[in-house]
């Protein structure tokens, strides 16, 4: 049963044209006003900054480089992009500097033969991390930019960070994410606006904005971010790194805000890594995912030449969506190409459905229960709440308290996406039937390359009214499925493009894989400076 005529939520699918339109009017104004200069980020100096995480971790246990002097390089490399970024919430430094020395000392009060149980039970020993606010850090702010949560600090740390923790990593601190992680840009009133290190006019994306500046700025080792509907892969491409979505459930998001008693929470929001560095991914997804990560089978390697290789570089042709730029587009034909070439079957894949994605992952966050508002105040009456209209209106015309881009989300999750009870019932059972054909057709080797977005990182303020793009991401939530963020280069702007690489559930290895291969033949992350 189509719950409306062409197949598709005539409601929806208007605003997506209303800001479309609205984006070629506003969105010249918005450069226009904000006025900035676009500034460029200082160039990293020293040359520890370019090793990755398993470069790292073979020097520290060789005796070739203290968990102090790793730890602190990256302290001096925040202190000198952050003014250009405004991406660090709140840091841990002198902390970060003692747990470093602990690490060290550790090393030395071992004996040689000692050292190997040492690292099995320490892998990531005396590494430095930085970690999305939102993911709780313990101690740490976790005020996810809402004012009823100023100044509130996390009781205890998330449950990857936990695990990170104890495999001997060492957090530097939290990064800026905007409110209630309700937007794919990071500004908030509390904290201010996130800023792209390729372009600070433009936003970094969200909700793992203060990651995907931090990382991109090389200014980190390595990231935890989100996901509910993009928020590491978004910011992974306005940033140029890499981000992976693990498989629904994978990890545990216990500690995270905001989140919902929901058994389905899991499967569309997941804890992730995000890294400069593709061959870094196994181990920070195995350690985060603690005892699930042996559904991933790491261990076992799938030789390249067995891999198949679906690609899409459009979600389907439809009037409201916006075309993929063409650099991305080009950038899945040369992977395409590429592994053509490794001796991998290609083939275009042609899923059905997919021009629904918005509706798809609407509808599917829609039926989540409990999830909390921006507007009532957890510590007061539960049944009290701010007039959505008067705040929305505040953000124009007066003081605001929240921002416009959460309210726009929380008014459009309240008038249920404009679509009513039976559309959304339809548009889920749509999902597991996209998500059962694409788990058909992959199989156990199989991925698909598949725009992450349609478009390069957007001026800050002008993000929402690329609504459309988030449909690319949102469907390997909805969906349950893992996606890994590819770069590839930088387009004539300097702008970091690249794609997204889908597998079917615990078929992590295979995205991470061929993220780590295109890295290798194209570079990966491309210094902004
Ligand atoms: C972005 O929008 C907010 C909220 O309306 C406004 O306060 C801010 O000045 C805008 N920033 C820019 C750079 O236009
Ligand atoms: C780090 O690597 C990049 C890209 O390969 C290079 O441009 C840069 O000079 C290196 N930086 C340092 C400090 O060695
Ligand atoms: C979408 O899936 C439904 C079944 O849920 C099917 O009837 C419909 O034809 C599909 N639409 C497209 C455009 O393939």
């Amino acid at each position: 049963m189509v719950p409306s005529f062409l197949d598709m939520e005539f409601f929806v699918r208007f605003i997506l044209v209303l800001l479309n339109i609205v984006a070629i009017i506003i969105e010249p104004i918005v450069v226009w006003l904000n006025g900035e200069e676009k500034k460029k980020i200082p160039a990293a100096k020293n040359p520890l900054i370019n090793l990755s995480a398993n470069e790292v971790i073979y020097r520290i246990r060789h005796g070739e480089l203290k968990s102090e002097e790793i730890v602190k390089v990256y302290i001096d490399r925040i202190k000198e992009v952050n003014p250009y970024l405004n991406a660090v919430i709140e840091d841990r430094y002198e902390e970060a500097i003692k747990d470093a020395k602990r690490a060290d000392n550790m090393m030395e009060i071992v004996a040689p033969e000692q050292r190997a149980p040492l690292f099995s039970r320490y892998p990531l020993l005396g590494l430095p991390f930085t970690v999305k606010e939102s993911c709780a850090l313990k101690g740490m702010s976790q005020v996810v930019g809402n004012i009823h949560r100023k100044d509130y600090r996390a009781n205890d740390n998330g449950k990857s960070i936990e695990l990170l923790r104890a495999a001997g990593a060492i957090p530097l601190l939290v990064s800026g994410n905007p409110e209630f992680c309700m937007s794919w840009e990071t500004s908030t009133h509390l904290f201010g606006k996130v800023k792209n290190p390729y372009d600070t006019r433009r936003t970094p994306g969200g909700s793992s904005g203060g990651e995907g500046a931090l990382n991109g700025a090389g200014a980190s080792l390595f990231g935890v971010g989100s996901d509910i509907a993009g928020s590491i892969r978004i910011p992974a491409l306005y940033n140029g790194i890499f981000g992976h979505k693990p498989t629904g459930h994978l990890m545990s998001i216990k500690g995270h805000f905001p989140n919902s008693i929901d058994p389905n929470m899991g499967r569309y929001l997941q804890v992730g890594p995000m890294t400069r560095f593709a061959q870094d991914l196994p181990i920070l997804t195995a350690v985060m995912a603690g005892d699930e990560a042996a559904k991933m089978d790491l261990t076992t390697r799938v030789v390249t030449k067995d891999i198949k290789i679906f690609y899409m570089d459009s979600n389907g042709f439809t009037l409201t969506h916006k075309p993929v730029d063409f650099d991305i587009r080009l950038a899945i034909m040369k992977a395409v190409a590429y592994f053509k070439k490794s001796g991998c079957q290609t083939e275009k894949a042609d899923i059905r459905n997919m021009s629904n994605a918005i509706e798809i992952s609407m509808s599917t966050l829609l039926t989540l229960k409990d999830v909390p508002s921006i507007l009532v105040d957890p510590k007061g009456d539960p049944n009290e709440k701010d007039n959505i209209y008067a705040e929305l209106l505040k953000n124009f015309v007066g003081k605001p308290k929240y921002t416009y881009q959460a309210i726009f989300l929380e008014l459009f999750m309240n008038m249920r996406g404009f679509m009513s009870e039976t559309s959304i019932q339809y548009w889920k059972e749509t999902s597991d039937e996209v998500r059962d054909s694409i788990i058909k057709l992959l199989g156990d080797n199989g991925v698909l390359l598949f725009p992450t977005f349609h478009r390069p990182a957007p001026f800050i303020n002008t993000s929402i009214q690329n609504l459309a793009g988030v449909g690319f991401v949102a469907i390997a939530n909805s969906c349950g499925l893992p996606a890994t963020h590819v770069p590839m280069g930088l387009n004539k702007e300097g702008l970091p493009i690249g794609f997204q690489v889908i597998a079917a559930p615990y078929k992590d290895k295979l995205c991470m894989q061929v993220a780590a291969e295109l890295e290798s033949a194209y570079g990966g992350w491309v210094p902004p400076y």
